[in-house]
């Protein structure tokens, strides 16, 4: 344990540290880790309320990482729920709001609500003798979550927590509450991009009589690839993301074109490449990263390798990356899926059409990362197999039940 003054200059320290963190299971950790450190205990484990249960969400050990490693623990104690009672240590923090000093979990007084469970102890041959259990608390002072302490260390012995450790956790839990809280906030503002980019697409992907498979089927076609060609962690994310916009474009075709049963004459050709144009117009002078790559994948994924595709006529890697990824996913998943008009072609002739394609249309080495992933291909294309409802979820029927559309 460290000493007053430098625990609360430690303090200061670990909120910046907290702060800067963007993805919640990352802070989880690092909380649990700072914990680990400021209190000079064996381990913590963290739970956070969710819908009036108490869900356990993360936790480092000493003696577990020493005995397995981090890695064999977290699989180990995974996540699980359970009832917001006072009968449980963390549910009882959770619901008085107040922390719990407990010096020796097997001498809580009879007379005491909450017991000490000792399952998880029998289990694994641990024990648990001293716990320190803060409430995390959000700024109205509502619990959100619990952080317990396990086994306060001392010259090598286990030992109890002192009532300035008390002080300390508590102040700490507050910093650790803030940090869930924007953390968690930033993941829903997120997800909420995510989830309006996903939609508009689906929008755009209808009026060509595509279903919203389609593009998640491209999209993790086109992440798998960028994986596998090793491209960083956020480029490949990025991709993901940004593969569903590539036809939005299609807004601005008119339906005479879009929707037309037979083949399209020259004219009509050329208006309806224009979709490509007309996406990266609409996504253009963004500062955001993932709308940046999906104006470049609007624009290029007609861009054929030998120069002969559509709108700029670029030639191999002149040809963006995300380009060329989006084209050979786009492309296949057109030839191995179903549509209204048209029956799904057998796998092999798909692949057969895809090979011919090799240095013409697609890139060589792309191509042949994706034919070597043939099992994850069809992986990806069972999870995401259009049903025959799918073709039909935005259709006007005139007899809706609107009333269903509101809840
Ligand atoms: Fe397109
Ligand atoms: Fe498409």
């Amino acid at each position: 344990m460290i000493e007053k003054n430098e625990s609360v200059e430690r303090l200061l320290q670990v909120g910046i540290a907290l702060s800067s963190v963007e993805d919640l299971d990352t802070l989880l950790d690092l909380i649990l880790r700072e914990a680990q450190e400021l209190m000079g205990c064996d381990g913590a484990s963290i739970f956070l309320v969710e819908k009036n249960k108490l869900v356990f969400k993360a936790m480092r050990s000493g003696t577990y990482f020493r005995m397995w490693g981090e890695e064999k623990t977290k699989a180990t104690f995974k996540t699980f729920e359970m009832a917001l009672t006072k009968n449980s240590i963390a549910g009882y923090v959770a619901l008085t709001a107040s922390a719990l000093n407990i010096s020796d979990v097997s001498q809580i007084p009879g007379a005491e609500q909450y017991r000490f469970d000792p399952a998880f102890d029998e289990k694994y041959g641990y024990k648990t003798v001293s716990l320190l259990v803060t409430p995390i608390k959000n700024k109205k002072n509502e619990v959100i979550g619990v952080l317990e302490m396990i086994n306060a260390i001392e010259n090598g012995k286990v030992t109890r927590f002192s009532g300035e450790d008390k002080e300390i956790a508590e102040s700490f839990s507050s910093q650790a509450g803030v940090a869930i809280l924007n953390t968690s906030l930033t993941e829903q503002l997120r997800e909420a991009n995510f989830d309006t980019i996903f939609r508009l697409s689906v929008a755009a992907e209808y009026r060509d009589k595509e279903t919203s498979n389609h593009i998640k089927r491209v999209s993790y076609y086109a992440r798998m690839i960028a994986d596998k060609l090793r491209y960083c962690t956020e480029d490949c994310s990025l991709i993901f993301w940004a593969a569903p916009m590539h036809d939005i474009g299609k807004l601005g075709i008119p339906d005479s074109i879009l929707q037309k049963p037979g083949p399209l004459d020259p004219e009509e050709r050329k208006i309806m490449e224009k979709h490509s144009v007309i996406g990266a117009k609409v996504l253009k002078d963004s500062k955001v990263p993932v709308i940046q790559k999906s104006k470049v994948i609007a624009l290029t994924h007609h861009e054929k390798y030998d120069g002969t595709g559509y709108p700029m006529k670029l030639k191999g890697l002149a040809i963006p990356a995300e380009g060329r990824l989006v084209a050979l996913a786009d492309v296949f998943d057109a030839l191995t899926s179903k549509r209204v008009y048209k029956a799904q072609m057998p796998e092999e002739q798909a692949i057969k059409i895809m090979k011919e394609g090799s240095g013409s249309h697609f890139d060589p080495e792309m191509l042949d990362c994706f034919l070597g992933s043939l099992d994850e291909v069809r992986e990806i294309r069972d999870k995401f197999e259009d049903k025959p409802e799918d073709f039909d979820k935005l259709k006007d029927t005139g007899n809706e039940d609107l009333g269903e559309l509101l809840k």
